[in-house]
């Protein structure tokens, strides 16, 4: 694209707007990201809760609904991670996103097949760690933002960011229109990721039920708890949140085993593996056994409610900006209206000098 909204990230990654669907779990699938892609906006596939045989099966579907280029988000710490990369090398995907920093290898590797490489960051630290090992942007997500979250908000932690590394920075976290856009543009984003907002879309595949219950949630219905895995997860606050919250440790460790089990089943990981993805996710961190068992309880938590419908046992991961949501557009209707935004918001700024 030409004009204001051609950006470094329009430039390395070959789509039309500055704009990103993020890679959900049981949420960015096929359809979402297909969708997405042929709005114009980078779609990527989430694929952590996918086989290697899924994902391979979910990016051919995606190239059979598209021309467009998309991306696929892996988690770096996987026991499977160098097979997920041989998918997304062989098939000749344009974009690895990672929810957890990679390594210079794996990075590496990547970029020696010409894949853009994204890690999503919530850290400053991070973002120059990344950055040093060649990684061609960063996304970073403030506190605002759905799913596993930080406590700095997008406003200052953005800014941060973008001082901190010479890569193109992805702003992400409480976006939803086409003020937002430019606002992240303004402080020196290359585009804005949006979770939530493309979950809130006619293509997401959501059951409406549970869209329902999104549309119908305010900003203080937005909340964040440590007790579906022991990290900081932002949510709708439901009866199943206020129940995770007042269970003991051996309810929340039963249920923790029970997941991991039904985990392993989906993911095709086996019990030796899920012990080494354990201990990778222990490395370096200060975390219990017990807090990596209850890893597990987030995908299938998550499942219950996206995929089955089930939000009285499971829970709905969502941005605060779920509470200025009202509407379920398809994404070339939302990437269409928020560039329209975009274009008004620039018009009205005061003339410079
Ligand atoms: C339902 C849901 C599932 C998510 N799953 C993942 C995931 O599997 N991997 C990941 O890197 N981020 C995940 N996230 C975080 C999003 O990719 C994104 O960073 C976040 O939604 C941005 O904030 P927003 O919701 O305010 O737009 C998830 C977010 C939501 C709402």
């Amino acid at each position: 694209m030409s004009g204001p909204f051609r950006t470094a990230l329009t430039d390395l990654t070959g789509v039309r707007y500055p704009i990103v669907q993020t890679g959900m779990g049981w949420v960015a699938g096929p359809r979402l990201v297909s969708a997405s892609a042929n709005a114009g906006a980078l779609g990527i596939l989430a694929s952590a809760t996918m086989t290697v045989d899924q994902l391979r099966a979910a990016v051919r579907e995606v190239k059979a609904r598209t021309s467009a280029p998309f991306g696929v988000n892996l988690r770096a710490d996987a026991g499977d991670a160098d097979e997920r990369v041989r998918v997304i090398v062989e098939e000749g995907v344009r974009v690895a996103s990672f929810a957890l920093a990679p390594s210079k290898e794996l990075i590496a590797r990547l970029k020696d097949a010409g894949v853009v490489v994204i890690p999503s960051i919530g850290a400053r630290r991070h973002a120059e760690k990344v950055a040093a090992w060649g990684a061609d942007a960063v996304m970073v997500q403030g506190g605002e933002g759905g799913g596993h979250t930080g406590d700095v908000a997008t406003t200052v932690l953005l800014p941060q960011v973008v001082d901190a590394v010479d890569i193109p920075v992805i702003a992400a976290g409480g976006f939803h229109d086409g003020r937002g856009l430019v606002a992240a543009l303004a402080f020196g984003a290359a585009g804005v990721g949006m979770g939530t907002r493309f979950l809130l879309t006619s293509d997401s595949t959501v059951p409406d039920a549970v869209k329902a219950k999104y549309l119908a949630a305010g900003v203080k219905d937005v909340t964040v708890t440590t007790q579906v895995d022991g990290l900081p997860h932002r949510m709708l606050r439901t009866a199943m949140v206020d129940a995770l919250e007042r269970s003991g440790r051996a309810a929340s460790t039963l249920r923790a085993l029970r997941h991991a089990s039904a985990f392993r089943k989906e993911t095709g990981a086996s019990w030796p593996q899920l012990v080494r993805d354990g201990l990778a996710m222990k490395h370096g961190k200060e975390l219990t056994w017990s807090q990596v068992l209850l890893a597990a309880n987030t995908p299938m938590l998550l499942k219950a409610s996206l995929v089955e419908g089930r939000t009285d046992i499971g829970v709905m991961a969502s941005g605060q900006v779920a509470g200025l949501i009202d509407d379920l557009p398809s994404c070339s209707e939302l990437v269409e209206r928020i560039m329209a935004e975009a274009q008004t918001a620039l018009r009205a700024l005061p003339a410079p000098g």
